[in-house]
């Protein structure tokens, strides 16, 4: 089915994704009729801009979603448990960014560049993965297909943003006052962030890994559709605005030459590969920021192991990472005519 008269909602749409989104469906000049600003009741009656003029907030409630077709969730996962059921009852399809419904077995997890089949087969809601999991896969992908990989060992240098618009003001605010010569405050994040690294985003688990690593192992797999692919991961936030930086070791099952692997990453969809040293030249999150594509570069070979490649991969992870990820997601459920949701009642 495709719809003449598209309704698109932004759910979380004065946040720092929400935002994103916005501009994205702008950008991309996304085939809307008519697209919805929803927030929390704190931000009804505010603005926020689009197309040059400006959206009126409204407020989410259960009934948002009587006459709208597609809905782009970024509002948090409490946010997305409560509401995403009544948008699909009401015939909405859901993209979302939190990680409610990532490894929900009725919810694919997609990245178009990598496994855009699995939106066939969708419920109604599907999930978009975590920022740190989307620029990884989009690298790791073309090198999968060309030697089938056997382990990954990332380690992680994310961006605030990440973490919200609370936090983008949290660094901003606590650089100003380590200038000012005043004590930094730390209410976001557990110390300062300011001019230090934290390895530690989300939650503990028991077994002394983080939330955001465990989604980094469980998502790749899920995304790859792959179980025999093994993931290790060390996630950490560094006083960056835009911009998650990975270092990536990869062990393949065939052999692949850095030379190789520049060659097939070239070739591969959203990525751009920026690699030449002697020029200085390899990704940085300064000009990722803004971009779309995944940018790979330090391409070379693990010489510990047989068949091992190591490489730097940057991505934006407000557009990659989250934004633009949605709504190639929204264009792939239009091209293919999958706005169809099926049983209503799924998931409530
Ligand atoms: P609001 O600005 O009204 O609080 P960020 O990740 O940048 O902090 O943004 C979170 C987004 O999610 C904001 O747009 C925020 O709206 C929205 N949000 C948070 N909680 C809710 C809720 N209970 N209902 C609707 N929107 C929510």
């Amino acid at each position: 089915m495709s719809k003449e008269r598209l309704v698109v909602a932004v759910v979380g749409a004065t946040g720092a994704v929400g935002r994103e989104m916005l501009k994205t469906l702008e950008e991309r000049e996304f085939p809307a009729y008519e697209v919805r600003a929803l927030a929390s009741a704190r931000s009804a009656g505010t603005t926020v801009p689009f197309k040059g003029g400006e959206l009126t907030v409204q407020e989410l409630t259960e009934d948002s979603f009587g006459d709208v077709d597609i809905a782009l969730f970024s509002a948090g996962g409490g946010t997305s448990a409560k509401f995403a059921p009544h948008a699909v009852k009401a015939g909405c399809v859901v993209v979302d960014n939190s990680s409610q419904w990532r490894m929900d077995e009725r919810c694919p997890l997609v990245v178009p560049e990598v496994n855009p089949d699995d939106l066939k087969w969708h419920n109604g809601i599907i999930a978009n993965p975590n920022c740190s999991t989307i620029q990884m896969v989009v690298a790791l992908k073309p090198l999968h297909d060309a030697a089938t990989i056997r382990r990954v060992v990332v380690s992680t240098y994310q961006a605030v943003s990440g973490t919200g618009q609370k936090a983008i003001d949290e660094l901003e605010t606590q650089v100003r006052q380590m200038f000012n010569l005043q004590e930094p405050e730390a209410k976001v994040y557990p110390h300062r962030i300011a001019f230090n690294c934290l390895p530690h985003i989300d939650v503990f688990l028991e077994d002394g890994y983080t939330k955001e690593e465990r989604k980094m192992i469980e998502e790749t797999v899920k995304i790859m559709g792959d179980a025999s692919i093994k993931v290790t991961a060390t996630t950490v936030r560094v006083p960056v605005f835009y911009g998650h930086s990975e270092s990536l070791n990869v062990e393949t099952e065939k052999k692949l030459t850095a030379a190789q692997a520049r060659a097939v990453l070239s070739q591969a969809p959203g990525v751009t590969v920026l690699d030449n040293p002697e020029e200085k030249i390899y990704p940085m999150a300064i000009d990722a920021a803004g971009e779309d594509d995944t940018f790979v570069g330090r391409i070379r070979e693990d010489h510990t192991i047989e068949n091992g490649l190591n490489m730097w991969v940057v991505a934006d992870n407000l557009r990659k990472g989250a934004a633009l990820n949605a709504v190639q997601v929204a264009e792939e459920l239009i091209d293919r005519s999958l706005l169809d949701i099926g049983d209503p009642d799924k998931f409530l």
